[in-house]
């Protein structure tokens, strides 16, 4: 290939890069109506497409805002004023936002300030969070989470590192878990079920396991 070819390539991939750009931030101050006439090209129109899940539950296009954990709820494990804004800001536009990792006890905690809906006390927290997403029109699914082995040892305190099998996690920071009895897979089991209870009656439409 000589200089000029590759310059050309050059131009080219920039081009490209530049309109993948333009893509998101088009995505992020438009709505998806006015895009679905903007864009052309078969698959972009699917994107913003309505789909039904089998179960019935219908999302008005298919962008989906993938879980991701923001260490920013209040010291009493509450969702924050900031997340309440992260989730609202987010959710505008998507078809379906699933929320960070959430724990479903106290063992459960994986994160610095991690959000939970591990008991009643999380009511108010859970329907803030399933209204900052349900108040722009995307699904919410709250992501139930259990951080196991891979849990940093000292982040919380009283918190036991538990397995249902003593094999160490391979991370640097990581201990022998204890293991889980089989009564306590199934409080655990319980706990996902409580969690989850406790989201759907404060608005949260479906929840997922991570
Ligand atoms: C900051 C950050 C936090 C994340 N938190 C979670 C989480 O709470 N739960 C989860 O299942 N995945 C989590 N993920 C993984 C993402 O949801 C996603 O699967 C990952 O970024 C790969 O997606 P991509 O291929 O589109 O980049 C996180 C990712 C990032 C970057």
């Amino acid at each position: 290939m000589n200089l000029k070819e590759d310059v050309e390539i050059q131009k080219k991939n920039k081009e490209k890069c530049e309109g993948i750009s333009l893509y998101s931030s088009v995505i992020f101050e438009q709505t998806p109506y006015k895009l679905y006439y903007y864009i052309r090209g078969g698959i972009m129109i699917k994107t913003f497409k309505k789909f039904t899940f089998g179960h019935g539950a219908v999302l008005r296009n298919r962008l989906v805002l993938a879980p991701m954990t923001t260490y920013a709820s209040n010291e009493d494990l509450t969702l924050s004023k900031e997340e309440e804004v992260y989730y609202k800001t987010r959710s505008k536009g998507m078809g379906m936002v699933i929320t960070a990792a959430t724990a479903i006890n106290k063992n459960a905690q994986a994160f610095e300030n991690q959000i939970t809906a591990r008991d009643e006390r999380y009511l108010d927290s859970m329907k803030r969070l399933s209204n900052a997403i349900k108040s722009e029109g995307a699904l919410s699914i709250l992501q139930l989470h259990h951080g196991g082995r891979m849990n940093i040892p000292g982040l919380y305190t009283n918190q036991d590192i538990v397995c249902p099998s003593c094999v160490k996690a391979n991370r640097d920071y990581a201990v022998e878990p204890r293991e889980l009895k089989t009564s306590e897979v199934y409080d655990i089991i319980d706990a996902f079920v409580k969690s989850e209870k406790i989201a759907i009656k404060d608005g949260l439409e479906r929840t997922s396991v991570g």
